[in-house]
């Protein structure tokens, strides 16, 4: 499986560089970084030491979009810690970027992709929407768009409505969510189910594996810092059902950003269950989105770790 990871690295980011890396059946093609859980800097940087932690090859890694299309740059507290990362002390990696925009190298993979491609996007979709704007005519080479955004029937992470990478960019949200394309959704539901408890972190931070090691540490950062004797894997859980979609449920809705000024509602994902007659009621009320995606309601979450676990 050939994919392209969208990142703004954060904890769960590096879980999910983690488990896609050491896939043997995932190739990563490029990964894109963004604006998102830090300034893009040192997203770029915690991408390019995660990549080390991994053993990965020389995977193109390209620095893209700076802040949102229309807001500016909002960090999230420090759950992520203050290096975005949960300030493991990991050296500097002698990797570097490739010297071009996430944009063009979203441009070159594709175009010299031979079977189409599935993007998983993991951060505020910027990376995604600009290039959707500038090569439309490449959108054949998507297969898929696997996103972690956005809340089904749970309350959000960031407003009350909100999930956190959908609320920093809801525009290009709404660019990527109303494209068309084949997409997958997996909102806070699923994201809230698959978890490392304290006992399996602690044998993991004990673990003669550096990758396993690695989470270990940081599932234990983010116990701490929530004050919980679990921590989410989070967009790791994403790049699990895009690897395998077996074991989730997953239905198709149709779905709609609300993009209004409304600090408690901007980025909120309106997630149409209505039924058929509902939705096709010609009434003053809101019609129905034209947009559908398969939204990942629930997902076997025993098995995904066990995934997750493995590949580490
Ligand atoms: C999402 O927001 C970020 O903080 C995480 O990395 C994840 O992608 C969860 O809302
Ligand atoms: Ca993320």
């Amino acid at each position: 499986m050939n994919i392209i990871l969208d990142v703004d690295t954060g904890y769960d980011d590096a879980l999910a560089i983690l488990l896609a890396t050491r896939t043997p059946s995932v190739n990563v093609l490029g990964i894109t970084c963004v604006a998102g859980n830090h300034y893009l800097d040192q997203i770029v940087t915690n991408t390019l030491k995660i990549l080390d932690v991994a053993g990965a090859p020389a995977i193109p890694v390209a620095a893209g979009c700076l802040t949102p299309l229309m807001e500016v740059v909002r960090l999230p507290d420090r759950l992520h810690g203050g290096d975005g990362m949960a300030d493991l002390g990991l050296p500097i990696s002698p990797r570097s970027t490739v010297s071009f925009h996430a944009v063009e190298l979203l441009r070159r993979l594709l175009t010299d992709a031979g079977q189409p491609v599935t993007i998983v996007a993991l951060a505020p979709m910027t990376n995604l929407a600009v290039f959707l704007r500038m090569y439309p005519h490449l959108r054949h080479k998507i297969e898929r768009i696997v996103i972690m955004g956005g809340a089904h029937i749970t309350f959000g992470n960031t407003s009350p409505t909100a999930e956190f990478n959908i609320r920093c960019d809801p525009d290009a949200a709404h660019i990527i969510l109303s494209s068309g394309l084949p997409i997958t959704l997996y909102p806070l539901d699923p994201f809230r189910q698959v978890a490392v408890r304290q006992d399996e972190a602690e044998v993991m931070t004990h673990s003669a594996s550096w990758p396993t090691q690695i989470a270990g540490r940081i599932c234990a950062s983010v116990m701490k810092v929530f004050k919980r004797d679990h921590a989410f894997i989070g967009d790791a859980g994403a790049v699990a059902v895009a690897i395998d979609p077996t074991r989730a449920n997953i239905q198709r809705f149709p779905i709609t950003v609300e993009l209004s000024g409304s600090p408690a509602t901007r980025g909120m994902t309106v997630i149409d269950r209505r039924n058929a007659y509902q939705r096709a009621s010609l009434t003053e009320w809101w019609h129905t989105s034209a947009y559908e995606c398969d939204v990942v309601t629930e997902v076997d979450a025993n098995y995904y770790k066990a995934m997750f676990l493995a590949a580490l």
